[in-house]
């Protein structure tokens, strides 16, 4: 996957890039980052690329011209049907989903801008999508363009070391993670669940499945609305459902 980021500051990016999963992706050549920088592109001597907003008001706007030079260049880098997005909290939600279909394209350009503004002119004639990683805004798009390559990395055919880790995680199959437990088997007397040492793979399936779908109904019931649930696991909630309903009853009539 041939990727860009336009962005005020390269260094940042390629520097939190090669780090973990994604460091690895590039190494592996599985995933390949460009950086261009909107300053190499300014026709001044100062290298300007913003300027005051029309209208008056705080804050900079960064020009269309050096910005619409970096995307070209960024775009010469990439394959041709590479799409422009461009990280705004105006933008679509980014999910797991968006993940997904931006892994499956042999590539895209991410434009990283200052949050104040970017003329709208610019988004017009050179963005294909606006993407948001969440309501609240950050000083600049480029932590919101590692999270969507981080995202995007880890889905990608061959990346992550077992096969298998990538469908397991939140939201791969619409519903969050089950817990997780490692040595020493008990942690200031909190022992981990003792089907998790039974050797029994269908029984160790069952409660992880048990368990995220437990979560999600208590955690995000908005996840669980719409979706047909199969028998096998409406029984599995069920279960959970009941488990959890004890507890709180044991809870509340135990001693104080
Ligand atoms: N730039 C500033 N805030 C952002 C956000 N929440 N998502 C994407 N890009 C942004």
């Amino acid at each position: 996957m041939q990727t860009a980021v336009v962005t005020l500051f390269p260094d940042v990016v390629e520097a939190a890039l090669a780090a973990g999963v994604t460091g690895r992706a590039l190494r592996d050549l599985k995933l390949h980052c460009a950086t261009v920088n909107p300053r190499d592109f300014a026709d001044d001597r100062h290298n300007t690329v913003d300027d005051r907003p029309f209208g008056g008001g705080p804050g900079m706007v960064m020009m269309v011209d050096p910005l619409k030079r970096a995307v070209g260049a960024a775009k010469a880098l990439v394959p041709e049907s590479a799409p422009v997005v461009f990280l705004t909290p105006q933008g679509e939600r980014f999910d797991q989903r968006i993940a997904a279909d931006l892994a499956a394209l042999p590539g895209f350009v991410l434009v990283a801008a200052r949050y104040e503004g970017v003329d709208e002119r610019f988004v017009a004639t050179q963005v294909d999508r606006e993407l948001s990683i969440g309501d609240y805004v950050l000083s600049g798009g480029e932590l919101a363009a590692l999270v969507v390559l981080d995202a995007v990395a880890r889905v990608l055919p061959g990346v992550l070391g077992n096969p298998e880790s990538a469908p397991a995680d939140s939201y791969m199959d619409d519903l969050l993670d089950c817990p997780h437990y490692t040595r020493p088997e008990v942690v200031d007397g909190v022992s981990a669940p003792s089907v998790l040492l039974s050797g029994d793979h269908g029984a160790v399936a069952d409660w992880r499945r048990r368990e995220a779908l437990g979560r999600t109904w208590q955690r995000r019931p908005d996840m669980l609305l719409d979706r047909d649930l199969t028998a096998a696991d409406r029984t599995l909630l069920a279960d959970y459902i009941v488990k959890t309903r004890l507890n709180t009853l044991e809870d509340a009539h135990a001693p104080q």
